[in-house]
């Protein structure tokens, strides 16, 4: 199979995305890129310093001075935010809540696509967003566009912070995916949608083997 495959997997929220991206790039010896951890961190850092998240100006000048790279600990992904590691604190339930209203202002997309692409650079890459392949990556060899029903991955969000340890209910969760879905979809710059060369796969039913499966053969297809 083709080593240097350039995948772009874009969907909603709880769809499987990340973990799917990353056991593939795992698979293929590609790099992975979340490129919700950069929209993330950079939402972190504007609540941190109390920015005014109404004003595009304002993300936009925090977005350009602002550092952003990803770094292998001990096999995992980590995120540098200037220099700090804060993958923990990027999934906080008021980065998740906030981070759609950063990720609308199109100065900040604009710089964050930009270092996007550099990453991607001349090798094979997995990344997963919602843009990927209509934006970031539009020549990637195969693009994924990656769905559930909304029900199910609620279910997925639920178990995984109950897991965890979280005080979680169902419909506030619900609710909370059903927004950031409709901020993602009906923003006006590079909203959530599938390009129109991709490849929708519905992963209500699948286990995420099921799904890594049907896009390696995906992969062999492209390779032949
Ligand atoms: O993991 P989850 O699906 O909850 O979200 P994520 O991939 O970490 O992305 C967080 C948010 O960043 C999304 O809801 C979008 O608002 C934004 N995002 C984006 O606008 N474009 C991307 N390529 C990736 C994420
Ligand atoms: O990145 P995205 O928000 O699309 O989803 P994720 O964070 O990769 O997946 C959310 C949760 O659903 C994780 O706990 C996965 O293990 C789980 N999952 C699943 O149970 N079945 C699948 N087919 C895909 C993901």
């Amino acid at each position: 199979m083709k080593s240097n495959l350039v995948i772009a997997i874009d969907g909603p929220a709880g769809a499987g995305k990340s973990t799917v991206a990353k056991m593939l790039a795992d698979k293929l010896n590609n790099i992975y890129i979340d490129t919700g951890a950069m929209y993330r961190a950079l939402t972190l850092k504007a609540l941190d310093l109390k920015s005014n998240l109404d004003s595009s100006q304002e993300l936009s000048k925090l977005a350009k001075n602002t550092e952003i790279k990803f770094k292998k600990v001990h096999g995992e992904d980590r995120i540098l935010l200037d220099g700090k590691d804060v993958s923990k604190e990027i999934r906080s339930k008021e980065v998740t809540n906030n981070v759609s209203l950063v990720a609308k202002v199109p100065a900040v997309r604009r710089q964050l696509v930009k270092l996007q692409r550099k990453m991607a650079q001349n090798q094979g890459v997995v990344m997963d967003g919602r843009d990927i392949g209509t934006v970031v990556l539009p020549d990637a060899d195969i693009k994924i566009f990656l769905t559930a029903t909304v029900e199910e991955r609620t279910q997925r969000r639920y178990d995984e912070l109950k897991s965890k340890g979280k005080d979680v209910n169902f419909e506030d969760l619900k609710s909370e995916i059903s927004r950031r879905d409709k901020l993602d979809r009906e923003r006006k710059v590079a909203p959530l949608k599938m390009a129109e060369d991709a490849i929708e796969l519905d992963s209500t039913i699948l286990t995420i083997k099921e799904v890594i499966k049907r896009i390696l053969k995906f992969c062999q297809e492209e390779s032949y």
